[in-house]
């Protein structure tokens, strides 16, 4: 069935938005929103809080909060884990050697700076979506797109 995900295109790769959208686009994603947005550090920690403890959380805050970011809400059937096998393995240099035809592995730099971000649950992706859009009104997805 037809769900949404957020997907965020990293400071990394925002200057590839165009062609990444592209590439959303024609793998059969309708984008239902988009915005970007320069998250300040307090915001990209509350948005990786549950990364809050580990080894990369400061490098990764700072990473975030290095740039715009575009956030997108997109729609298909299964979104969720489509969206995230198109982007593939976190770590783009593993990325590279297992999956060389996802997004990450073209658009990554490495373990942390690897270009996309996709919701990796239904839960995560209804309170991401709402991070990034607040005020949206959360009406049923439209059929056919
Ligand atoms: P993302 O899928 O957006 O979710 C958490 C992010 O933390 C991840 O992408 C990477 O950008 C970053 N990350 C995950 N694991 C590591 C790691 N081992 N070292 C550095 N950054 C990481």
């Amino acid at each position: 069935y037809v769900e949404r995900t957020l997907a965020i295109i990293k400071p990394d790769a925002v200057h590839k938005a165009e062609e990444i959208e592209d590439i959303i686009l024609r793998s059969g994603f309708a984008i239902l929103q988009k915005r970007r947005v320069h998250l300040t550090p307090e915001q990209a920690s509350d948005f990786y809080a549950e990364h809050y403890g580990k080894l990369f959380f400061a490098s990764l805050v700072a990473y975030m909060s290095s740039g715009p970011v575009i956030a997108l809400v997109i729609a298909k059937d299964q979104a969720i884990s489509y969206w995230r096998e198109l982007i593939g393995p976190t770590n783009t240099i593993k990325a590279r050697q297992t999956h060389p035809d996802c997004l990450r592995a073209i658009y990554g730099t490495d373990d942390q700076r690897n270009a996309l971000h996709g919701s990796e649950s239904f839960t995560a992706s209804e309170r991401e979506i709402r991070f990034f859009f607040p005020d949206s009104i959360i009406e049923p997805v439209p059929v056919g797109q």
